[in-house]
């Protein structure tokens, strides 16, 4: 049986080595990106680094970079990549539900990839379909402004869910100019569509998915004990 060992990193404790082996990971994983070789990975700005690995192989990871805006704090998932071999096994579920921290307010995600999309709802939400539609429209227009990264600043929202005059197919999509190639993504959306009810709408060149989601709450009451302790 694999041995799968997953390891979250503070931003602080991420060496050169890791961005090292993330970036090769990056480029050889990662669809084309068309007239660029590779993403430069920043150590400026990570919040967290979660990988996994696979009997001892880097078999997937993510980045995270975390801001304050209307009372909230954001998590913002970048670079979230599992290795071909390794793919449609739940390592990027597992990655980003072990990237989730406590004090985390929403979640938020640009993607070409449905299954990113996917993995992101199953592991800060339940499953796409919970996905509060109402809550990244309200909000992802002031998050977006308030992030450090410049490209997640500059994405432009695009989709139905934005302007309800936009009727050519986009829901909740941005324009990031970036020529990333969508063979793969197109396919996985296609697969995705013969089983359930896309909520993202399409996928358009030079565009990507925006995921926004809220976290989940305990809803349970306080355990008899921690209020017979006085704990809060
Ligand atoms: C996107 C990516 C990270 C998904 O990794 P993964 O480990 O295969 O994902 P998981 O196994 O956790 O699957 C998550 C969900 O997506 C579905 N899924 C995975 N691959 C899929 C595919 N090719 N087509 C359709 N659905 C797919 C899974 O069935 C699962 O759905 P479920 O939660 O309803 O069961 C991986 O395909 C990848 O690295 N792609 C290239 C890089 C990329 O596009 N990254 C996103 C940028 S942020």
């Amino acid at each position: 049986m694999d041995e799968k060992v997953f390891k979250r990193f503070d931003g602080d404790r991420v060496t050169d080595d890791m961005l090292e082996e993330a970036s090769k990971l990056f480029s050889e994983n990662y669809p084309r990106i068309m007239g660029r070789v590779c993403l430069f990975i920043a150590r400026f700005g990570i919040s967290s680094y979660v990988r996994v690995s696979v009997n001892g192989r880097l078999a997937g990871n993510a980045f995270a970079c975390r801001w304050a805006v209307d009372g909230m704090t954001i998590c913002w998932v970048t670079q979230l990549v599992v290795h071909r071999d390794y793919r449609e096994r739940g390592l990027a579920s597992g990655l980003l539900n072990k990237i989730k921290l406590d004090g985390d307010d929403a979640y938020g995600l640009i993607s070409s990839h449905p299954a990113a999309c996917l993995a992101a709802s199953k592991a800060f939400r339940s499953s796409i379909n919970t996905v509060s539609l109402d809550f990244m429209k309200d909000h992802a227009e002031s998050i977006m402004k308030a992030s450090p990264e410049g490209y997640v600043r500059d994405a432009k929202l695009r989709g139905k869910l934005f302007d309800p005059k936009d009727d050519n197919g986009l829901v909740s999509s941005v324009d990031t100019e970036f020529d990333v190639d969508h063979e793969e993504p197109l396919e996985a959306l296609a697969w995705v569509r013969e089983s359930m009810e896309w909520p993202l709408g399409e996928l358009f060149d030079g565009h990507e998915f925006i995921l926004i989601l809220q976290a989940r709450r305990r809803s349970r009451p306080r355990s008899s004990s921690a209020r017979r302790s006085g704990t809060t």
